[in-house]
């Protein structure tokens, strides 16, 4: 379905990134995968090649300034072209409105909405500039398209994730106003808000697992009560996985999507309904 398209996967180290760079690639698509941590990152590759697929590990943070032009090159000088770009990456740092830092806010707007708008603008010459190239010529125009990932959290705001719900309902502002710029050649802009999916992320708080961001040390997971109530407001009555997740991203990437753009698919179970 990808064969002659070349994808990045931001943050498919593991979790949902990873079930999507393996979905593209087991579907034809080159793979650039992206990660903070560069082991996961290059064990997903190795898993690609063994399975007959192509990928290439691009290590590094999507919020570092430099990174994102660094990325794209990297993805256009090792297989030619750009077609599919997915802003996965993410991590949440929780806590009540009255007691959240600028620190925290800033670093999960950061992640959210920043990272996804400066690899959509250093993507530009690759796509918006080379399909309008392509119209100009008058010949055939690649497929080419965004999928950025949103949660129920923006959606609906969540108690405890102030700094979330504005990264999450950023990315769509951001995802709409993507399709309506580019949508003039040809270039789809999705988003995918995922409910609750089984990954590091939403893991049992208790585990105990941290991640750093910036200074700060932040705990990572959902406290295990939250967990075991939460399969009750989703009707198909559990957690989704991260390969029923990946599904929705590769499906807006997919031909079968073909006249959807600007839109926000729910992967959810059912909840929110
Ligand atoms: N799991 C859920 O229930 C759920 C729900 C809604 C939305 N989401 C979103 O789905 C996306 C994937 O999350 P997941 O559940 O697979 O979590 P995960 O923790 O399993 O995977 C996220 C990956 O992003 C990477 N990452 C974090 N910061 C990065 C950075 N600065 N640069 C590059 N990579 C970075 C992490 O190292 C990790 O491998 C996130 O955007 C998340 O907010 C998840």
């Amino acid at each position: 379905m990808f064969q002659n398209q070349v994808a990045i996967v931001t943050g498919a180290g593991r979790g949902i990134g990873a079930a999507a760079a393996k979905l593209f690639a087991r579907h034809g698509a080159s793979v650039i995968v992206n990660d903070l941590d560069a082991a996961p990152c290059e064990a997903v590759v190795v898993e690609i090649r063994a399975a007959g697929g192509v990928a290439t590990a691009v290590p590094g943070s999507v919020t570092d300034p430099d990174f994102p032009d660094h990325l794209m090159k990297t993805a256009v000088d090792t297989y030619g072209k750009l077609n599919i770009l997915v802003n996965n990456a993410g991590f949440t740092w929780d806590g009540m409105l009255h007691k959240m830092s600028d620190e925290q806010w800033q670093a999960v707007l950061d992640i959210h909405a920043t990272a996804p708008f400066r690899m959509i603008r250093a993507a530009a010459p690759y796509m918006r500039e080379a399909a309008k190239a392509e119209k100009e010529a008058g010949g055939p125009v690649e497929p080419r398209c965004i999928v950025n990932v949103s949660s129920t959290s923006g959606l609906h705001g969540n108690i405890g994730q102030i700094n979330y719900a504005a990264g999450k309902m950023g990315v769509v502002g951001l995802t709409k106003t993507v399709a309506k710029e580019w949508g003039a050649f040809g270039i789809r802009c999705n988003a995918v808000a995922f409910g609750f999916i089984e990954t590091r992320m939403t893991q049992a708080k208790e585990k105990g697992e941290t991640i750093v961001v910036g200074s700060q040390e932040v705990a990572i997971g959902i406290p295990n009560q939250m967990r075991q109530m939460a399969p009750m407001v989703i009707p198909l009555g559990r957690p989704g996985t991260p390969e029923e997740a990946a599904g929705g991203i590769v499906l807006l990437a997919s031909p079968f999507a073909a006249y959807i753009t600007g839109h926000t698919l729910e992967v959810t179970g059912g909840s929110g309904i």
